[in-house]
């Protein structure tokens, strides 16, 4: 062993990533390819108005397409969200004090860092627990979180939130908090919304938090473009939906034969996300035993991104007992982070 080696040897004392490494996987890797799965596809697609459940954007490409959609000039969610948590990460950690994180829905968890990064100057043992269906993408960007972070214990979930929500480990740091950030709350619609309120409730002890990323309510010509934006990667990440569908179920979608449209809902203020038919045609998915007929200019509904007023969120985390103790938005109030602690009950 070389000098300079022995050195750096000494200076990493702290344990190994396998020893900081736990990975439970609450969902058998069997069960999602297996018979039942595909079943929402087949519904989705032989009811009027036609619909497919959004998670299938997420195969490698389409969460590939989703990291470049996240870098478009028009697409300002992500750097704006960015921008909040820089700014107040030092104010969450004052609020919480020594935290662990429960992350749903953990991505390239490149906005994780910046909470990492201020809970790691109280120097308490820091513990990270993400939560994804991809047990795959947990455990690689575990892996880099777990290099960069020498003293980080992680703790990963791989399965649905519901799923995981009921299943999380007892607390083991003074408080924990639930981070739900990027506006993935605007995929559900109210009643999903509602139910999925219920379950962090349950996944909480009083005092404990919930740090909420939300889109706010802003123009149309502001909106659309972030939807559709002038280089295609929207219309791309859309179609690739069809493709991922062609490759797991057998399929034979042609995806030049439907087109990416998603425009503004002002009524309930949501983006909606379609797939149109530009002629009529029929597609046959093998694996799955289903012939579908397409109308010229029919529909698949693939998405809805709602768009959210920070009173009326507010007074219905409140009314839940999700307290929202700090709220912080960007200066052009685009968007905003919550700060939430579950009421103490009596
Ligand atoms: C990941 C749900 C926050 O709704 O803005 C981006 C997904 N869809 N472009 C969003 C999405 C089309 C995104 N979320």
């Amino acid at each position: 062993m070389s000098i300079s080696e022995a050195v750096s040897n000494k200076n990493t004392s702290h344990k190994s990533i396998e020893e900081r490494l736990q990975i439970q996987r609450l969902v058998e890797a069997t069960k999602i390819v297996s018979s039942s799965a595909g079943s929402d596809v087949v519904k989705g697609l032989t009811q009027f108005p036609k619909s497919l459940p959004a998670y299938y954007f997420y195969d490698d490409r389409g969460s590939e397409l989703f990291e470049q959609i996240c870098e478009l000039p028009e697409y300002y969610l992500t750097r704006t969200e960015t921008a909040i948590l820089q700014e107040y990460a030092g104010e969450i950690v004052k609020i919480t004090g020594a935290c662990e994180l429960v992350e749903l829905g953990s991505g390239s968890s490149t906005k994780t860092r910046i909470l990492l990064d201020a809970y790691r100057q109280l120097n308490y043992p820091l513990r990270y627990l993400p939560i994804d269906v991809s047990a795959g993408m947990l455990e690689s960007s575990a892996r880099n979180l777990l290099k960069d972070y020498p003293s980080l214990q992680v703790y990963a979930l791989a399965g649905t939130y519901e799923l995981a929500l009921a299943k999380l480990p007892p607390t083991q740091s003074p408080t924990r908090m639930i981070g739900f950030i990027g506006s993935s709350l605007g995929n559900l619609n109210p009643h999903e919304c509602d139910v999925f309120f219920s379950q962090i409730i349950n996944a909480l002890q009083p005092g404990e938090y919930f740090l909420l990323g939300i889109d706010l309510h802003k123009s149309k010509e502001i909106l659309e473009p972030a939807y559709d934006d002038s280089q295609g990667v929207s219309a791309a990440f859309n179609l690739n939906m069809l493709d991922h569908l062609n490759r797991r179920f057998e399929g034979d979608f042609d995806t030049t034969q439907f087109e990416h449209w998603a425009f503004y809902n002002e009524t309930k203020n949501q983006i909606e996300m379609h797939l149109k038919s530009v002629r009529s045609q029929t597609v046959q998915l093998k694996s799955l035993n289903l012939t579908v007929n397409f109308a010229q200019n029919e529909t698949i509904f693939t998405e809805i991104s709602r768009k959210f007023n920070l009173n009326t969120i507010q007074q219905q985390l409140t009314t839940k007992g999700l307290v929202p103790i700090q709220t912080w938005t960007d200066a052009k109030q685009w968007f905003a982070l919550l700060l939430c602690q579950l009421q103490v009950r009596d």
